[in-house]
């Protein structure tokens, strides 16, 4: 629920409370965020209120009328530079005079219903859910009268799942140009008793290809720590999902905040604890990140998601599980427990044709699996990565009767097929980008950077994602797929779009997200019955921003099963165990050429969406019997696996 009481605005979960207030300078204070507290007058959060009886030591006071306020200490919902606030801004621009200095002040509040609008701004957001659960909202309008800026900041409550999100709008009312370097999307300040707070840990999820959510705890002392990823996706390097909690918190009691962002980008998590407070700042990295505001423009920012619970690191695991599977899944897969599969890549790498494939679906049928996947290798002139990604037709010498052909006699086996795409790259050797060079992210004139000898297609140019929607819609429709792996290997390198000018080139990344975004959506739209599986080199780009379109991600290449344990167990901090996929692999390991049992591999794949990737037709008659005899259990309990509340145990 969310309540205006004079000044205040309290906004209410099942459990939790957020509580900030107008000061009479205009700035909003950010005063509590925790366990849920009883406001029912504006008087009953006055113990929440600090006391400013003079000014801190050498601090800068805001103005003459309010001397005794230093945005310095303020734990404020909105910060900004140049008034006496020297740490991380919610919010950075360069004005129309060239100055850098704004100052946000309350202008009017409005409380409504109904999620933030995915249509308004070509981002994904969180959604009612299809129980019809409507966050109820709270929209703050701020301005800065003196450069003629507007700011709109809107949080939505999931009450039943403890979970606030908020966006962030800013419009240029001035005359002039306006650079704007950043616009974060939440901001969370802490007060602290002293110049330092030992009482916090920053629990963070980094790691790389092959070794995806590591988690690792930064107990808190002063200065600036920092998450962040520039790869153009949100990455491996770091998720976006990360975690505040207090000292004494454990698995299953204590105090414990967590974040993210509905976003597959360049994102930056940030703490920094200074002179009384703890800033949490969240949003796309301001690095590499420009954005021009003609007179008239706006600009909006990434929504965030953040939560509390004080039952631990579970409870906090189980708001965003239940936010997950509720307000950010959606389409007919949502809530539906997904099929068994079987992968080629690790058996066959690119090396499959019709008859390979049908073999390996005759043995994945008699083990009860119910879909095979035709990874990479199937199209162009695809042998090895050196070629071909763009021209997705399908290599008559491998599938003679094309992916059409080979779909119904999978189909005749009696199993659903599924496809590898990879539709964000091109290889330099292909048709695709013989025809258009100007289509991938690349410096004209200058020497390209490479990785695995492909280029990333520039989706800010709406005649590449057109491109990209009808080459893929021919595709999907050409056949019965069930399913679709959709791959992206390259991170950003030489960021630079030939139909942007100079000025321009700070939005090149973020503008390849709403490109994605679009093709993402209309292609789900369009076929609503396929099960889409995001991938980019395993965990690369494993994010909300994904799961508003595809309902389960590749969890990581790392299908070996002791890693496999941390990684998993990684991803259920934040993620639903349900939307991660997991596969049993070949013995010995191929990343590790670790000889794991048949049966720790399952243990592991089981809890998350099962799969297997081996090379099944060959193997012995007790490992085809133990398979056959996992997927049968499997089946039993994957209501429970798909559904049910995932505990860590210690
Ligand atoms: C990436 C994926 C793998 C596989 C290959 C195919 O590495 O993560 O699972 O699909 O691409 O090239």
């Amino acid at each position: 629920m969310i309540k205006q009481l004079g000044n205040l605005f309290v906004l209410e979960t099942e459990n939790s409370s957020y509580i900030f207030r107008v000061l009479d300078s205009g700035h909003l204070e950010h005063l509590y965020y925790g366990r849920k507290v009883t406001i029912q007058v504006e008087e009953d959060a006055e113990y929440l209120y600090p006391t400013r009886a003079f000014l801190p030591g050498n601090h800068a006071a805001y103005s003459e009328e309010y001397n005794t306020l230093s945005l310095e200490s303020l734990c404020q919902e909105v910060s900004s530079l140049g008034k006496g606030d020297y740490s991380v801004p919610f919010v950075d621009v360069v004005c129309a005079d060239g100055s850098r200095t704004c100052d946000f002040r309350f202008c009017g509040a409005r409380i409504g219903s109904g999620s933030p609008d995915e249509d308004a701004d070509g981002l994904p957001h969180s959604w009612a859910g299809d129980l019809g659960k409507t966050p109820q909202s709270l929209t703050v309008t701020l301005k800065d009268e003196e450069q003629k800026l507007s700011l709109e900041i809107a949080w939505y409550l999931y009450e039943e799942c403890d979970v606030i999100t908020r966006t962030a709008k800013i419009h240029n009312d001035s005359e002039g140009d306006v650079r704007l370097e950043a616009l974060m999307s939440a901001q969370l300040d802490f007060p602290t008793r002293g110049t330092t707070d030992r009482g916090m840990i920053l629990t963070t999820f980094t790691g790389g290809w092959a070794r995806e959510m590591q988690r690792n705890d930064h107990h808190l002392t002063s200065g600036r720590y920092v998450s962040e990823s520039l790869l153009g996706t949100s990455s491996s390097r770091a998720n976006p999902f990360c975690m505040l909690r207090r000292e004494a918190s454990s698995e299953d009691y204590g105090e414990v905040y967590g974040f993210n962002l509905i976003y597959s980008g360049n994102h930056r998590e940030s703490v920094e604890v200074n002179s009384g407070r703890i800033r949490f700042m969240t949003g796309i990295h301001p690095q590499g990140f420009e954005w021009q505001l003609k007179p008239g423009d706006d600009f909006s920012a990434p929504e965030a998601v953040f939560s509390f619970s004080g039952k631990g690191m579970n409870g906090l695991s189980h708001n965003m599980h239940d936010f997950i599977r509720e307000h950010i899944l959606r389409g007919p897969w949502a809530k539906k427990p997904r099929p068994v599969l079987l992968n080629s890549w690790e058996a066959c790498f690119m090396d499959i044709s019709e008859k390979r494939l049908t073999r390996f679906a005759r043995a994945a049928k008699a083990a009860g699996i119910e879909l095979l996947v035709m990874d990479d290798g199937w199209f162009g002139k695809r042998t090895d990565d050196t070629s071909s990604l763009g021209d997705w037709t399908p290599d008559s010498n491998k599938l003679p009767g094309g992916v059409t052909g080979l779909c119904k006699k999978i189909n005749d086996i009696g199993l659903d097929f599924g496809i590898w795409v990879e539709p964000e790259m091109v290889n330099v050797d292909s048709d695709l980008y013989r025809a258009h060079p100007d289509w991938a992210l690349e410096i004209p004139g200058h020497p390209h950077s490479e990785g695995r000898t492909q280029r990333v297609l520039d989706l800010t140019r709406p005649e590449v994602v057109d491109h990209l929607i009808e080459v893929m819609s021919e595709l999907f429709g050409s056949a019965d797929i069930k399913y679709v792996k959709w791959d992206m290997n390259r991170n950003f390198t030489d960021v630079f779009s030939s139909s942007l000018p100079p000025e321009e080139q700070g939005k090149v990344a973020h503008l390849y997200m709403i490109g994605l975004y679009r093709l993402m959506k209309t292609l789900t739209e369009r076929f609503p019955q396929i099960l889409f599986e995001g991938c980019a080199s395993g965990g690369n780009r494993t994010d909300l921003g994904i799961l508003c379109y595809f309902p389960q991600i590749w969890g990581s290449d790392n299908t070996d099963a002791l890693c496999r344990a941390e990684i998993q167990n990684g991803y259920s901090y934040g993620y639903p165990l349900s939307v991660i996929g997991s596969h049993v692999s070949g013995v010995p390991n191929h990343q590790t050429l670790r000889e794991a049992p048949l049966s720790s591999s399952y243990a592991d794949a089981s809890f998350d969406i099962l799969g297997y990737e081996c090379t099944l037709p060959d193997m012995s008659a007790a490992d085809k019997k133990a398979i056959a005899k996992q997927v049968a259990f499997y089946k039993i309990w994957r209501e429970v696996y798909f559904n049910g509340t995932f505990y860590r145990g210690r």
